[in-house]
């Protein structure tokens, strides 16, 4: 038996974002004996890059907007793939999650009227954004981990979780080690919550910073859980392209929510070109109409720079396919022909800031350069929509690891809705799980040796890979292979890439010892950043249409037969299948709603 630290709890939350943070506040909340394990700091998440605010239909600024509004819209932006339960759920709650975060000491700006403002974001009809100026995600954070520190709720910060233990069919504990000793510890816990984000670091340019290396995603793979929709990665419009050193670094979607229009090389507000049939009879034909209806909120018509993110991307992706691009690969974003200097330091302080120290740029005297940059992935684990259980017995995913509530491509702002909804729900079944377990779940002794000298055996070869090369041909082969649009030969040869990359982890060496190693942390990460990227290739390589966060060169239109599937990923075995398996069919009740043309 390993002589290593041990631990015994009801819930087991991983990940300390929004979703982990809210997930543990619940299960506490609940009587369960809760602790957060986190690879980093507490509160350095993700969640921070949901700049521009929560999307939930309060009604502050348009009284129409109600969750029915809200519902459809993240249906449509989502192409129709989402779980619409989840939807629905998402669009129910998010007004009463909001208003529990203010009553918990979260700040938001006010209207003039006193309530919580509103912005306009993409795919969005009416202004719904809740904000606190562009640092919304800031500020769920500080409130929510201020509220589970003062709840006393036990936290492991460095500590990352390597694998989970299963008892027969059901979760019996997590494996993890501090990242500072290298030593390892053991949860004993009947339910284990992933709350760990995303996938954004399998690419090169990316908003996602070191730790999102898909370990929720593949810790649930691994575990026996099903994923569905790899295919759908969200590149944001708007990442940072100038320095190097900053490339990819969110610029919030608020720029263009609060009035910024994207330009090309030639000045042109080229959005016009690419306004999709559904809309062209809603929007504005020259910018001077664009921006009236802008102004005015007239019959809610948008600017075309708010259409849905995969649209804008593919849009910049043309222009600078085409020749029309910055000097460094992007194109314009122009906020200071349209607005003061003042109102922008007002309601964009973080962008303004941003701008000035990391690229010497002040962006309310002249336009600057933008770019997609990987920000969100829609897939993930399988849940349920009411209890964010996936399909293993005490294993729950919510936030961003958790697939299903985006579709094809998630609306911007619904990130933060979900994560306090679906935190929230996975917090309290899982308690109420764990409460209802009779005896504790059996960890294997044998097992969880035999998995702590696997994960030691990069010390013991010599002469093998460096992690970082191979981390590196990785994003280049995801970037260059499986980015914004795709196609058949590329997706087979990033298969083929990734496979050999695999073969060439198994070799992988680190040199010193256990005592703050990142070179082995990399090594360890290796292993699930190569299982994510594997999945979203051949899930993209299986799904032969174009919807939403996938776009295939060859196959260039949206296909109905494909809307009623979503790709799930599991595990047999060695083995990783991929299977289309029918969506949940949404009541009609609901369909009705869709009647009403898209607008
Ligand atoms: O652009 C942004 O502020 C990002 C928001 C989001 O991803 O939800």
């Amino acid at each position: 038996m390993a002589d290593i630290e041990r631990h015994g709890y009801d819930v087991v939350v991983v990940g300390a974002g929004g979703a982990g943070l809210r997930a543990a506040i619940e299960a506490h909340a609940s009587g369960a004996r809760t602790a957060i394990v986190c690879k980093s700091l507490l509160g350095k998440a993700h969640t921070v890059m949901a700049e521009g605010g929560i999307a939930a239909a309060m009604g502050n600024v348009w009284s129409e907007d109600n969750w029915k509004v809200h519902f459809r819209d993240t249906m449509r932006g989502g192409k129709m793939l989402n779980n619409w339960r989840m939807a629905q759920l998402h669009a129910q709650e998010a007004p009463a999650r909001v208003l529990e975060l203010e009553e918990w000491g979260a700040l938001f700006d006010r209207t003039k009227e006193g309530l919580i403002s509103q912005r306009d974001f993409g795919g969005h009809r009416y202004a719904r954004l809740a904000h606190v100026g562009d640092r919304t995600g800031l500020e769920m954070i500080r409130t929510l981990q201020q509220r589970a520190v003062s709840l006393g709720i036990d936290v492991f910060m460095e500590c990352q979780v390597h694998r989970l233990i299963r008892d027969e069919d059901r979760v019996a504990g997590a494996l993890a080690y501090w990242r500072e000793s290298g030593r390892f510890v053991l949860f004993r816990t009947k339910a284990v919550i992933l709350a760990t984000g995303g996938i954004g670091k399998a690419f090169q340019v990316t908003s996602n910073s070191w730790e999102y290396t898909g370990d929720g995603h593949s810790l649930a793979l691994w575990s026996g859980a099903d994923l569905i929709d790899m295919e759908f990665v969200q590149f944001h419009p708007t990442g940072m392209v100038w320095p190097p050193s900053v490339r990819g670094i969110l610029v919030t979607e608020s720029v263009r929510g609060d009035g910024g229009v994207l330009r090309n090389s030639e000045g042109r507000r080229f959005m016009f070109d690419y306004i999709p049939e559904v809309f062209a009879s809603e929007t504005a034909d020259t910018e001077a109409e664009a921006d009236r209806w802008y102004d005015d909120h007239i019959n809610n018509r948008r600017p075309p720079e708010l259409l849905p993110r995969d649209e804008v991307a593919r849009a910049i992706n043309s222009e600078v396919k085409a020749g029309r691009g910055t000097e460094h690969g992007g194109v314009f974003l122009d906020i200071a022909s349209r607005r003061s200097a003042d109102y922008i330091r007002r309601r964009l302080p973080s962008m303004y800031h941003q701008f000035k120290e990391l690229a010497d740029v002040d962006i309310t005297a002249a336009p600057f350069e933008i770019g997609p940059t990987c920000h969100y992935v829609m897939g993930g684990v399988k849940v349920d929509a009411d209890t964010a259980a996936s399909t293993i017995p005490g294993l729950y995913a919510a936030g961003e690891v958790a697939g299903g509530m985006h579709g094809s491509n998630r609306l911007g702002g619904n990130s933060l809705g979900d994560l306090l909804v679906f935190g929230r729900r996975a917090g309290m079944a899982a308690a109420e799980y764990a409460a209802g377990l009779g005896a504790e779940p059996n960890v294997e002794e044998a097992e969880v040796d035999q998995l702590i000298r696997r994960a030691l055996e990069p010390f013991e070869r010599s002469g093998g890979e460096n992690p970082y090369s191979l981390q590196y041909e990785l994003q280049d082969t995801m970037h260059n292979l499986v980015g914004i649009i795709r196609t058949r030969s590329e997706l087979e040869q990033a298969i083929e890439a990734v496979g050999k990359l695999r073969e060439r982890a198994r070799n992988v060496t680190v040199e010193g010892h256990r005592q703050f190693n990142p070179g082995w942390h990399l090594a360890l990460d290796l292993e699930s950043l190569l299982t994510v990227s594997e999945a979203v290739a051949r899930c993209a390589l299986l799904r032969e249409e174009s919807r939403g966060g996938h776009t295939r060169d060859d196959f260039p239109k949206t296909d109905p037969e494909w809307a009623k599937v979503n790709n799930t990923v599991r595990k047999k075995g060695d083995e990783v299948n991929i299977e289309q398996v029918p969506l949940p069919e949404m009541p009609d009740e609901l369909k009705t709603l869709f009647e009403e043309p898209a607008k």
